[in-house]
């Protein structure tokens, strides 16, 4: 994941928070890892960009992830293969 702000992309972009209330809530990088390796077992990756964010301003809800300009609360790894199946890949087209 980088870490680089906001730039033109056709890319769906997904920043997954790895600041340290979402990391101690059961997010950050291990949440990022489970969403790219799904992104990879579904042949999507060059579909997406994965960025971390330090922080989503949104801590009371974490484990916080944004895809596109919508934000998801209180995503834990169990919910990854859901996340990407009703939130991911219908955004591009899959
Ligand atoms: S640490 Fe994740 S929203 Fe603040």
């Amino acid at each position: 994941m980088g870490t680089m702000l906001d730039m033109p992309t056709d890319k769906l972009r997904i920043r997954v928070c790895t600041g340290m209330h979402c990391s101690m809530d059961g997010g950050g990088n291990p949440l990022g890892r489970a969403i790219q390796q799904a992104l990879t077992d579904a042949g999507v990756m060059d579909q997406v960009e994965m960025w971390s964010a330090h922080c989503l301003g949104e801590c009371e809800n974490g484990p916080c992830v944004r895809i596109g300009s919508d934000r998801f609360y209180h995503i834990h790894l169990e919910d990854v293969p859901q996340l990407v199946r009703n939130e991911i890949l219908p955004r591009i087209g899959r």
